[in-house]
């Protein structure tokens, strides 16, 4: 891993440069290129543009480790209101949308796993009415358990809700046995945080080497596996694991951010691969755009330069 990723995952974490960075004009050049903009309309434009280029999307409203109830029901009411315009706008065929369950309530002490479901449970039914799903993105291996407990508390109502694993933790070959059974959505990830070496690989290489194991389990088994990565390597290999596996494109699919490879995401669905686009929108981007350039510190000095000239 790049010597430079704990530390700006750390970076991550300050409240205070959190406070310096976010008085950064979401206009500044560093932020669009991952983030289309801070409203819902913002967001719903940039799904229906790549929804023109055969693309799918799924929106993630912007915000995490909550201890705010209010707070909380206001993200609930965010994501209302972007299924809502997806719905007006003919959208919900190809979008869905992630949720982060700490931005739900899952953090507030003592009741927060009861708030994160119930306010999941109410995100998954106006998905449903809507005509798409929801995805839950997975955090910190601290929240790992809890996540999965709610998911399967979900998909007993809501047995289309996604889950995600991260191929950096150990558990995660098993957990992808444990979840590669009929119309279970499945998303992997190499995962994005700082993890403990008593829970996660640190090579990048042992990582790469869990991914595949993972995506020979997901693509082996029976559900619908999503496979988010823009690494090049993973996503040729997935390619020949899902004929290996004789899956039909379209029993599958790839996942990338937005404005990460879009050139590739444009290629692999005109190739008539199912793709996702995954759009981050919002005011809280700090936390999203720190985890992005812990990936890669090439971009430091135009994150550097953004700073100074604002
Ligand atoms: P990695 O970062 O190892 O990069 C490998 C190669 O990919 C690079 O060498 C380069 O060739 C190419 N590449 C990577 N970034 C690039 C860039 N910016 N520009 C050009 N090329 C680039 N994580 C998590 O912990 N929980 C979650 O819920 C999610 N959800 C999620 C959804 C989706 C749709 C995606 C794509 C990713 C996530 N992630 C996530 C993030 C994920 O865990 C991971 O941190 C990033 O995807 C980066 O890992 P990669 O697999 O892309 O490869």
């Amino acid at each position: 891993m790049s010597l430079l990723r704990q530390p700006i995952l750390l970076l991550a974490r300050s409240s205070r440069v959190k406070k310096l960075v976010s008085t950064m004009p979401v206009s500044a050049d560093i932020v669009t290129s991952y983030v289309p903009g801070e409203t819902t309309e913002s967001a719903v434009e940039a799904t229906a543009r790549l929804a023109d280029d055969g693309l799918r999307v799924t929106l993630d409203f912007l915000g995490e480790d909550t201890l705010d109830v209010e707070q909380a029901d206001k993200t609930v009411a965010a994501y209302l209101e972007a299924l809502q315009q997806l719905a007006a706008r003919g959208l919900t065929r190809n979008a869905e949308v992630s949720v982060k369950l700490s931005a739900i309530g899952q953090a507030v002490p003592e009741i927060g796993d009861k708030v994160a479901l119930e306010h999941a449970r109410t995100i998954c039914r106006a998905a449903r009415n809507a005509g798409t799903t929801v995805t839950l993105d997975m955090e910190d291996h601290t929240t790992t358990d809890r996540t999965l407990a709610t998911l399967r508390e979900l998909r007993k109502d809501f047995p289309e809700t996604g889950a995600v694993l991260q191929a950096y933790l150990h558990r995660t070959e098993a957990d992808c046995r444990a979840l590669a059974y009929e119309g279970s959505r499945v998303r992997l990830c190499k995962g994005a945080y700082s993890e403990p070496e008593s829970v996660a690989f640190q090579d990048r290489l042992e990582v790469d080497r869990s991914y595949v194991r993972c995506l020979k389990v997901l693509l082996a088994g029976q559900g619908y596996p999503m496979i988010a990565t823009h690494d090049p390597r993973m996503v040729e290999i997935a390619s020949s694991l899902a004929s290996r596996y004789g899956r039909a494109q379209g029993s599958y699919e790839f996942q990338m951010l937005y404005g990460i490879r879009p050139e590739e995401q444009k290629r692999l669905a005109e190739a008539g691969e199912a793709v996702r686009v995954y759009i981050p929108y919002g005011r809280e981007w700090y936390g999203y755009l720190m985890r992005r350039l812990a990936e890669r510190p090439q971009n430091l000095s135009f994150f550097a330069k953004s700073l100074i000239s604002k």
